[in-house]
């Protein structure tokens, strides 16, 4: 009988525990385990692999660079031919916890989206076929993809498959703000604690909420004061067609926001000082203090967790027959 009640005393103890430890609005990165480790090793070649673009120069580390929190810190990314692309690039750490993908949320997952950018005249400039047409002539890439999907011929879809696989593992568990929230409450200092105390006040969290502290909706940028720029992307409503999502983006994870300036779809907020005081006024209506903003600022820096870290992987040489890269406009 007794131990009856301990038992149940206990499981009512560990509800109680799941629950506090969910009742804040942002959860812990969970670690990502890797289930098809050699699916995974080719997906990271294809991700350093500049033959996937046109000019041989240009692979998707170029403007998501693991060493720099996977985005390239440019206003807007440079594509083929040193083209300025439209919009800034966003991270691709985290990335398979957002709803969707891509600013507007056009493509519905990471196979869909990794796609994009190999047939994207202003990125990789490449088309599917060619990008395949490479892969296949390179008897490294033919034995690999063998060995992942049984198939002699390498499809766009198996390519896209393995760089999302990839991208999958590309998450950052344990940074400060998680081991805090796991019950470690030394830590964070005071400031940063104050910080995250002010952010969910100010109600930042009604949008940067979940594991990622964002990528849960699509949000208007400007909701109280109209966000000025020059920069002609519309957001949510080129892909709903719906007026009332003019304007509307995915809201970008916060997660490592430390390491992916600058800030905004337009790349327009150069530090993060400037980013957060922008959304305290166009979000919010709310002038922060130097103080306020400081405090704010040091919580968001607690959220850069442990990065990717990996050998660099060994791309297997071109054959005689690999199409030659086109690194500049020919007359
Ligand atoms: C020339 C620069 C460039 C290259 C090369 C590039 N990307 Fe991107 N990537 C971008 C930009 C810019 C965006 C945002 C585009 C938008 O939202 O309209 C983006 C968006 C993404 C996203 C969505 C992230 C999010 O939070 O919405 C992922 C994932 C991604 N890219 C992965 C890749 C992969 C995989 C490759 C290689 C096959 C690649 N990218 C190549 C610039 C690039
Ligand atoms: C109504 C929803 C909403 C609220 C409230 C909100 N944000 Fe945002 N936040 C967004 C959206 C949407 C974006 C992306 C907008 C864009 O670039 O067009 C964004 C972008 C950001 C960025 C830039 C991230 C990047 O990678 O470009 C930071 C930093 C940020 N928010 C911090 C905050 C802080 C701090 C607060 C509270 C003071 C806050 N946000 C309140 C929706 C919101």
């Amino acid at each position: 009988m007794k131990l009856h009640r301990l038992a149940f005393c206990l499981s009512l103890m560990g509800a109680y525990i799941a629950v506090a430890a969910t009742t804040e609005p942002i959860q812990p990165i969970v670690a990502v385990r890797v289930e098809k480790p050699n699916l995974v090793e080719l997906g990271k070649k294809l991700f350093f692999d500049p033959r996937l673009s046109k000019s041989g120069v240009i692979s998707c580390n170029s403007c998501h660079n693991l060493s720099m929190g996977g985005s390239d810190n440019l206003t807007s990314s440079v594509g083929h031919l040193w083209k300025e692309g439209p919009i800034n690039s966003p991270t691709v750490l985290n990335s398979s916890l957002s709803l969707a993908q891509f600013w507007d949320g056009r493509a519905k997952d990471l196979q869909a989206q990794a796609g994009g950018p190999i047939d994207n005249p202003g990125e990789m400039a490449s088309t599917h076929r060619l990008a395949v047409e490479v892969l296949q002539s390179i008897p490294g890439y033919v034995a690999e993809f063998n060995a992942v999907f049984c198939e002699d011929r390498i499809t766009i879809d198996e390519v896209t498959l393995a760089i999302a696989a990839f991208e999958k593992t590309l998450s950052t568990p344990n940074s400060r703000f998680d081991q805090w929230l796991m019950g470690n409450k030394k830590a964070i200092s005071t400031e940063e604690l104050a910080g995250y105390a002010l952010f969910k006040s100010s109600a930042c969290v009604a949008c940067h909420d979940g594991p990622a502290a964002g990528g849960k909706s699509y949000q208007k940028m400007g909701l109280v004061t109209p966000y000025v720029t020059s920069n002609t992307a519309q957001g949510r409503v080129g892909v709903t067609h719906d007026e009332a999502d003019r304007f509307k983006f995915k809201v970008p994870t916060l997660r490592n926001v430390e390491l992916t300036y600058p800030y905004f779809h337009d790349g327009a907020a150069a530090t993060l000082k400037d980013a957060v005081n922008t959304m305290g006024r166009i979000q919010l209506g709310k002038t922060f203090s130097d103080t306020e903003s400081g405090q704010i600022l040091a919580f968001l820096k607690t959220l850069t967790g442990e990065q990717p870290s990996f050998k660099l992987p060994l791309l297997p040489p071109s054959s005689d027959n690999t199409p030659r890269p086109q690194p500049f406009a020919r007359k």
